[in-house]
Formats: C-alpha cells, sequence, structure tokens
C-alpha cells in the first residue's frame, strides 16, 4: 500500500446523523423527492448544490463527463445551458442520451437521473443567456438551454453501516413506477 493510499483510507467519509431513507414512504413522483433533497441541500448552505456531473456518449459509444449547473426543473426535464457548439453540444446532436449525477456530501445523497435531451426553443436559451453575470448586452446565439426528460432516477441514502439505500424509479408513460435496489452498493 503507497502511503497515499494509506491517507485515503483515514480521510473522514460520511457526517454522522445522516438523514434515513424510508422505502415504505417515498413519493410515487421522483421529482418530488429529488426536489426535496435540492431544497434540503440549498437549505443547508451546501456550496453549489446546484451543481452536478453531465454524462454525454461519445462517437466511439464512450462516456464524457463534466460537472454543469442545474438551471430550472420543469414538464420539460431537468434544465442545463451550454455552447451548442461546445463538444458535449456536438455529442448531444448526435445522441441525445444523457445522465445526470448529483451528490451532497453534506447529507450523504445520490441522485442519478437519465433519459433524453431536448433542446429547448431560442427565447428560453437567451433569457438564461441573459442572466448570466458576464452578460454584456450582445446576443448569443451559441447559446442554448437544454433539458433532459427523465426516464429513470436511483437515490441513494449514505447509511452509516454502508448498507446504503437505493431507490430506483423507471418511468411507465405517465406514471412511474418504483423499487428498492438490493445489489451491493459499496
Ligand atoms: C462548478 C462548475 C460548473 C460549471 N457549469 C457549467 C455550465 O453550466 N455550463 C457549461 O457549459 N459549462 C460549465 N462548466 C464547465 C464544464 O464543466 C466543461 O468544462 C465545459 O462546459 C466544456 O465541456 P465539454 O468540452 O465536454 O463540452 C462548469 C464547470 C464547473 C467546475
Amino acid at each position: 500500500m503507497t502511503d497515499l493510499a494509506a491517507r485515503l483510507r483515514v480521510l473522514p467519509g460520511f457526517p454522522p446523523d445522516l438523514p434515513v431513507l424510508d422505502p415504505d414512504r417515498v413519493p410515487e413522483d421522483p421529482l418530488e423527492l429529488f426536489l426535496a433533497w435540492l431544497e434540503d441541500a440549498i437549505a443547508a448552505g451546501a456550496r453549489q448544490p446546484h451543481a452536478m456531473t453531465f454524462v454525454t456518449v461519445g462517437p466511439d459509444g464512450a462516456p464524457r463527463s463534466r460537472t454543469l449547473i442545474l438551471k430550472d426543473v420543469d414538464e420539460h426535464g431537468l434544465h442545463v445551458s451550454t455552447h451548442r457548439t461546445s463538444r458535449k453540444g456536438a455529442q448531444l446532436a448526435a445522441d441525445p442520451h444523457a445522465a445526470m449525477l448529483f451528490f451532497w456530501r453534506e447529507s450523504g445523497r445520490q441522485v442519478e437521473v437519465r433519459g433524453s435531451i431536448t433542446a429547448l426553443d431560442e427565447q428560453t436559451s437567451q433569457t438564461d443567456w441573459q442572466a448570466r453575470p458576464t452578460y454584456d448586452g450582445r446576443p448569443n446565439l451559441d447559446w442554448q438551454v437544454y433539458a433532459l426528460q427523465p426516464e429513470s432516477i436511483e437515490f441513494l441514502q449514505a447509511r452509516e453501516d454502508r448498507q446504503h439505500t437505493r431507490i430506483a424509479y423507471k418511468r411507465r408513460s405517465e406514471s412511474w413506477t418504483h423499487e428498492r435496489v438490493t445489489t451491493p452498493a459499496g
């Protein structure tokens, strides 16, 4: 074992007094739970609670990931914005499937959202562009708001004993089904 491995092993892990996720009391709609967890993270003063890892698929079929900011949630799904000509923009044009991974370390919570991406209208994109702190009055026609319409959402609530609670939701046309995930979680 290297010295680095020894030091990594003793770093602090999950905080004490983790919240409990009762699998028998989760809502039918996963977005309700997602928004409740996001609100908890905001209320707890977490830094950038709206940041997530955004995963796309490259032309070689291999995943690519980067950090993006969640901009909104509505009937179109979860919004992010970026340059249409960015690498991720090109990847989304070729393959409109993506995943978002949120991790709120203060509460030991992780949410993976997977689904398909649509590009929202120009007005939405320009409104987002204008709200950026660096906006100088000029429009940016390369700026694009995308919405990820969730097809599956998996929640993980960490536990001190590492028997983490995981609930997987799947979309069934207008409703959702959910079940507890029991494969090893680390
Ligand atoms: C905390 C954080 C937030 C970020 N938010 C965004 C964002 O909302 N939109 C964006 O285009 N890039 C954002 N970036 C930069 C991206 O992570 C990425 O480097 C950039 O978009 C280029 O990605 P690509 O080459 O895969 O297209 C953010 C980076 C960090 C560290």
